[in-house]
């Protein structure tokens, strides 16, 4: 199953992103919330802390200046480029690939 959360600026997209993610692993479902936010702040509310948050937005911003290699596929840029949240939850914070290398997913 794929949720998108989508909506203004303010609207609660972030909480209730959080909200659906921790619920679900909680039950026992594997979890991947991938934040696409030009501020990316679903880190806070899943649970990983400001650092680790800012981290996971660093190797976005890394990805997109070109100074680190794209994952050619899903699974490694899970490893690669997640972080394991409370709940069972898999946190990455992604971003439309301007230029796609050979390859990637
Ligand atoms: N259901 C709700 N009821 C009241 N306040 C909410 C609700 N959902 C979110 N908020 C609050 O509204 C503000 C914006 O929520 P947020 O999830 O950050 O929005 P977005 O990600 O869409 O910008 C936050 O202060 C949040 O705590
Ligand atoms: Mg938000």
């Amino acid at each position: 199953m794929k949720v998108a959360v989508v909506g203004k600026g303010g609207s609660g997209k972030t909480t209730t992103s959080a909200i659906v993610a921790r619920t679900l692993g909680r039950r026992g479902l594997p979890v991947v919330a991938l934040d696409c936010d030009s501020n990316p702040n679903l880190g806070i509310s899943l649970g990983v802390g400001d650092d680790e948050t800012e981290r996971l937005l660093s190797m976005r911003q890394s990805l997109d200046e070109g100074n680190e290699e794209h994952a050619p596929g899903w699974n490694e840029l899970i490893d690669r480029f997640g972080s394991d949240a409370p709940d069972n939850v898999r946190l990455a914070v992604v971003s439309r690939i301007e230029n796609p290398e050979p390859g990637c997913a």
